[in-house]
């Protein structure tokens, strides 16, 4: 018989289509299914951390932001269906390392560290550090976050950026499991800085402007990064869903996406070259 994966749709994005052309019919009802499930696309589970605006974020219970629409891009591009799931970001790194889903989109920074341990798609965002302060700490450069109590979320390269600057284990800095919760704990004064992607911070003081903080980067110290879609090492998918980026990022859909989320033209020339 024919068969067809169950179009689970995704948890995003509800009328999205069946890109497989597929009628909707419960998976692994005999044992067949199983087996023709080889030639069937399967629905590609990603892992998310939403709690990283404008990327990713929470809104009314859907998993929204410019990674959202990216990755719906994509895949329909590459014609896939997913599953978007929340997963936490040490958990959504657990599970692309283990392969429990089958990648990975969060803001994720492309570097030599990370690509021992998974594959990443070409990048599609360029992005550096900066420092959120509340006012009257005075920080004009990175220099001055020594002494500083510092808030950064655990395991990510603003943690790695925070840590060149004042050092690894330095009582100074405070790690949180989200960014979210590294911004609360600078608007409890529990920490006097945040060191985080420089998009993400200048979405949360817009966001914020009660909040009276002020930000500022620093080309010197903070090394310009860049996002690329997470996998498994090795992977088979990786090629086929890299290109798919790639044509999405050529073809004008990148380019409307980041003009819909950021009110400006993307500078693709940063990401080819
Ligand atoms: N770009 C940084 C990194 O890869 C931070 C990413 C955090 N993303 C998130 N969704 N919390 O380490």
């Amino acid at each position: 018989g024919i068969l067809a994966l169950a179009g689970c749709g995704t948890s995003t994005d509800e009328t999205e289509s069946d890109t497989n052309g597929s009628s909707e019919t419960e998976q692994g009802t005999d044992g067949q299914a199983t087996e023709q499930a080889d030639e069937e696309k399967k629905v590609l589970q990603v892992g998310t951390d939403a709690a990283f605006a404008p990327f990713e974020f929470m809104e009314t219970g859907e998993i929204v932001g410019f990674d959202v629409d990216l990755l719906a891009a994509v895949m329909e591009e590459a014609g896939y269906d997913y599953e978007l799931k929340n997963l936490g970001w040490d958990p959504m790194l657990e599970s692309v390392r283990s392969g429990s889903v089958d990648l990975g989109i969060s803001g994720i920074t492309i570097n030599d560290d990370r690509k021992e341990t998974y594959d990443f798609s070409v990048p599609y965002f360029q992005s550096t550090h900066m420092i959120v302060f509340n006012e009257g700490v005075g920080i004009t450069n990175a220099n001055d976050l020594e002494g500083k109590r510092i808030g950064v979320q655990t395991g990510t390269t603003g943690a790695d950026a925070a840590e060149k600057i004042v050092g690894q284990n330095n009582k100074n800095i405070s790690k949180y499991e989200t960014t979210a919760l590294a911004f609360m704990a600078l608007q409890n004064g529990d920490v006097e800085a945040v060191v985080t992607d420089n998009v993400v911070a200048a979405e949360y003081k817009k966001n914020n402007p009660d909040a009276k903080v002020e930000t500022v980067t620093d080309e010197d110290n903070f090394e310009s990064e860049f996002y690329g879609i997470m996998f498994p090492k090795d992977s088979e998918i990786v090629d086929e869903i890299s290109s798919a980026l790639a044509t999405v990022i050529e073809n004008g859909t990148y380019t409307e996406i980041y003009q819909e989320w950021f009110g400006e033209e993307p500078n693709l020339d940063a990401l080819t070259n």
